[in-house]
């Protein structure tokens, strides 16, 4: 099935195709519509890599539900920097909300860490993580333990679907480990 979609040259393997990751979003809408309706959550996407799956996971959340966007970075190239910023912040106030944040990938675990503290600060009466990737070897805090994860995968540096090295491979419908020589020039 995965040798059967067109795999672009830069790509060394394919990890989730476009088809993988709609059954997944469908999964989490399900699950996410029985724990959350009648408490109106809000989703909080963090820019730019959850775009992408914000937008198919909310068409299978079948309950009132808001959405946000905060932009959180610590990331240059393919390295942890290890010291996060918050680039953007969210607009609607979190204070006695739901909040369910919508991440890309969690490597080191930092960012998810960084702003979940910054919800809790802020009052939010419940902060759970839904995450398309998870990559555990990576991780250097153990107080982020995403209650959604779409696929666990090994630490290597994969981009589409929201992913990028330097900006670029965003667009990609599927997710991809990204050929060493791109970056290792
Ligand atoms: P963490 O703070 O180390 O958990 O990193 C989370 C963020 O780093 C994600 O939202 C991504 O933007 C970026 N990131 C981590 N691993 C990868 C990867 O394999 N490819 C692209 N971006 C990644």
């Amino acid at each position: 099935m995965k040798d059967d979609i067109l795999k672009d040259d830069f790509i060394d393997e394919i990890i989730l195709t476009r088809e993988e990751i709609a059954g997944i979003c469908e999964k989490f809408g399900e699950k996410l519509t029985e724990e959350y309706r009648g408490k109106r959550p809000i989703l909080v996407g963090l820019l730019k890599g959850s775009i992408p799956f914000m937008a198919e996971l909310m068409k299978h959340i079948k309950c009132e539900t808001e959405i946000d966007f905060i932009q959180a970075s610590s990331y240059s190239g393919v390295k942890s920097k290890g010291a996060v910023m918050i680039l953007k912040d969210m607009i609607t106030p979190v204070k006695d909300r739901h909040v369910i944040i919508v991440e890309d990938i969690i490597d080191t675990g930092l960012t998810i860490q960084e702003v979940m503290n910054l919800f809790q600060d802020r009052g939010a009466k419940s902060i759970e993580i839904v995450t398309l990737l998870d990559k555990p070897a990576g991780r250097t805090v153990n107080t982020v333990t995403p209650k959604y994860i779409g696929k666990t995968i090994p630490n290597k540096f994969v981009v589409g679907f929201g992913l990028d090295y330097d900006e670029l491979y965003r667009n990609l419908d599927y997710v991809g480990v990204l050929k060493e020589a791109v970056y290792k020039k």
